[in-house]
């Protein structure tokens, strides 16, 4: 199928799903955005873990549509909708809820499909921006922004950590601490670093070459399954902190442009 409006880009049925729910849920989370924090109804999961109703209510939608369109999938949701299958999907309905309940217009809806193990598309959107980052294995990463003609994604050609516009997140305990200690050695070292609180969008920025590198330990699957296949098709590398493939996804993630990985493995590793 062609991407609605746009006929330069060919996509699968699947993908094009993904991107249509996407869609709703990004327009859901918008409506409740400007919502004061009682009316979002923000509770804690944890000291620094926030859930809003809108986390909830766009995760029922998005798997409301799934459950209808493909009922024998299995579902990985971020707030706890859960079936198995080795055909799945894996939801994260807002990712950066903290950004969303404060009201900071930077957060984004994650959907991934993955085939037995194998990540087959991803679709990071960040509601605010209107920004869609869509990645299917084998055709490439796409962005898709208002009425322009989706444009092709390729990560960044930067090779020097001191050239480089690197990005990480701030993880709950117990990896948080010994993590926040090995920042400033890379704010010293790379050209700046930033943290904009949301997991899938610092991959979706690496895979638009935005940003040349993000790394973050303890994430979850729903936090990064999409987003590594964006950095993926962009032509970048997704590693874990030792270098191996991240599969399944989740957990301490390091993805690049490519030149930067072994550097950046190596001063991870080494911890500054
Ligand atoms: C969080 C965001 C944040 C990262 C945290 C994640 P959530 O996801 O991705 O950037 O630093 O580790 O938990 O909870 O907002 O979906």
């Amino acid at each position: 199928m062609m991407i609605q409006n746009h006929a330069s880009v060919e996509i699968s049925d699947v993908t094009a799903f993904a991107l249509s729910v996407a869609r709703e849920a990004a327009d859901l989370v918008m409506r409740i955005l400007p919502e004061g924090m009682t009316s979002k109804d923000v509770r804690h999961k944890g000291p620094r873990d926030l859930v809003t109703r809108a986390d909830h209510e766009a995760e029922r939608l998005i798997t409301a549509r799934i459950r209808t369109r493909f009922p024998d999938h299995g579902i990985l949701a971020e707030e706890g909708t859960a079936a198995s299958g080795d055909v799945r999907w894996i939801i994260d309905p807002i990712d950066g809820t903290t950004n969303f309940a404060h009201g900071v217009p930077m957060f984004a809806v994650s959907i991934a499909h993955e085939e037995r193990g194998t990540l087959r598309c991803g679709v990071v959107v960040v509601p605010p921006l209107r920004e869609f980052f869509v990645a299917e294995r084998g055709r490439g990463a796409f962005l898709i922004a208002g009425s322009e003609p989706p444009k092709r994604l390729a990560t960044s050609g930067v090779a020097e950590l001191s050239q480089a516009l690197i990005a990480t997140g701030l993880p709950g305990e117990p990896v948080r601490s010994a993590h926040v200690a090995t920042i400033p050695a890379f704010m010293r070292d790379a050209q700046e670093v930033r943290i904009m609180g949301t997991a899938a969008a610092h991959l979706a920025y690496v895979a638009a070459g935005r940003l040349d590198a993000f790394w973050e330990p303890g994430l979850n699957a729903w936090d990064v399954a999409a987003g590594i296949l964006l950095v993926e098709e962009a032509g970048g590398r997704v590693s874990t902190f030792t270098g191996q493939p991240m599969t399944p996804p989740g957990g301490d993630i390091l993805a690049t442009n490519g030149p930067l990985h072994t550097t950046l493995l190596e001063r991870i590793s080494r911890r500054t």
